[in-house]
């Protein structure tokens, strides 16, 4: 597998070689071009260390054969442009062409995937906006940033997608690109070569906190970030599975492929489901529903002045109310347990009629909210407990669509 990752002018330079140096470990050849401006923030010597090929950065440097540019823009299955800058958005959607990346991007046919990496103002900016809207439309994919704290000192939306994120991505593009071997070695995540095991198939994923609203401006929420959810849509989506992400309030953006249904109360997300229940063979229930919400909500704004006693009812449970009635429909829920995950788990898959409990402690350090990595056990309906040591979320993605695989595949 050929990889030609482009590396521009953001401050997120550094983390493309973070890119590299796992792409070359899981057996891809990969090539980096830089802009002018990528090597005033990192050296070509650490791109050049970490891919063991020469990188390039001028139009016209020296190379054999055909020009320089036609032989980058041929030889490569997937062009990544990792991080991207605001410029290099423009000058794509533009054509322009006055530099070795840029010229290279024009000239592939390979899987174009762009992930942005900028300030916050710049990536609100509308002329940046509509050049991404532009690029989407032509097919050029992009790997959303994340919203965080930015290297320019503020919190926002702007920051460079998580590895694991950048890899899944170029292994989906990948696995998906029409030429030979195109799927031999290809970075997390690390079943990207697998099959389409889940192909005919639809598969609802819930994910993120839902919301339940105080009055007409608050409510009452949790921590919960979607990432779980999202990792998950994304492992559905490349195993062939026809998608849906019924996303409550997620701090990442949905992947592509995927049919997104914004909801925010619990009430809705139980609609959404209800609405795309008919024909799904699989519901996996990662969000984060509230178990409580304010029994009355007050009209307007609650006035500080007045003090406030909340009574609260508790919500629906949603996947239990579902479980009654879900004849030959694979149910997978989450069970969130500060202590005793294993014994919490197997109650909840019991009472709540499932056939695969993830169980998971939130408080557990280096995962649960927020984080890319998440630990616990798979428990399932024939009393067999699997423990998931840390791992990347896409990587317990992965081993939770083993198990959904098997069990449908399994069902008369
Ligand atoms: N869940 C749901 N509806 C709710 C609460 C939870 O469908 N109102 C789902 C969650 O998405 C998860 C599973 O049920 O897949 C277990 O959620 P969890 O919060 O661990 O358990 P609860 O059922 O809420 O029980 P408790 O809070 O008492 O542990």
């Amino acid at each position: 597998m050929r990889i030609l990752i482009g590396v521009t002018g953001s401050i997120a330079a550094y983390k493309a070689a973070e890119v590299v140096s796992a792409l070359k470990k899981s057996g891809a050849e990969v090539t980096v071009v830089m802009t002018e401006h990528a090597t005033e923030l990192v050296g070509p010597a650490t791109f050049r260390g970490l891919s063991g090929n020469e990188v390039r950065v001028g139009l016209f440097e020296r190379w054999p054969g055909k020009p320089i540019h036609i032989d980058l823009a041929t030889g490569h299955d997937v062009v990544a442009i990792i991080p991207a800058t605001a410029n290099i958005i423009g000058k794509i959607a533009c054509g322009i062409c006055d530099d070795l990346l840029s010229t290279v991007v024009l000239s592939t046919r390979s899987p174009v995937l762009v992930a942005p990496a900028m300030n916050e103002a710049m990536y609100g900016n509308v002329a940046v906006q509509e050049n991404i809207a532009t690029l989407k439309e032509r097919g050029i994919s992009f790997i959303e940033p994340e919203t965080g704290w930015l290297a320019c000192g503020v919190e926002g939306i702007g920051r460079l997608a998580s590895l694991d994120t950048i890899l899944a991505a170029i292994g989906d593009a990948a696995s998906t690109a029409d030429v030979a071997g195109a799927s031999d070695a290809v970075a997390a995540p690390k079943a990207a070569a697998a099959s389409k095991d889940l192909a005919g198939r639809k598969v609802v994923v819930t994910g993120g906190a839902t919301l339940e609203p105080l009055d007409e401006v608050r409510f009452i929420s949790n921590r919960s970030s979607g990432k779980m959810a999202a990792a998950l849509a994304r492992v559905a989506v490349r195993r062939g599975a026809e998608t849906v992400l019924v996303a409550g309030v997620m701090a990442v953006p949905p992947p592509p492929g995927v049919k997104v249904v914004r909801v925010e109360t619990g009430a809705e997300m139980k609609q959404a489901i209800q609405d795309e229940w008919e024909d799904t063979d699989c519901i996996v229930m990662a969000a984060a529903v509230c178990d409580f919400r304010p029994e009355r909500v007050a009209k307007g704004k609650l006035k500080r002045r007045d003090g406030l006693v909340l009574k609260l009812a508790s919500t629906d449970d949603i996947l239990g109310s579902f479980s009654r009635k879900k004849n030959k429909r694979m149910m997978v829920g989450f069970a969130l347990e500060t202590e005793n995950a294993v014994e919490g788990g197997k109650r909840k898959l019991d009472e709540k009629d499932l056939d695969l409990v993830i169980a998971n402690n939130p408080l557990r350090e280096g995962t649960g909210f927020g984080s890319d990595k998440n630990a616990g056990y798979l428990i399932y309906r024939d009393g067999r407990v699997e423990e998931m040591p840390l791992m990347s979320k896409l990587d317990l993605s992965e081993k939770v669509f083993d198990a959904v695989a098997s069990h449908l595949a399994a069902m008369p």
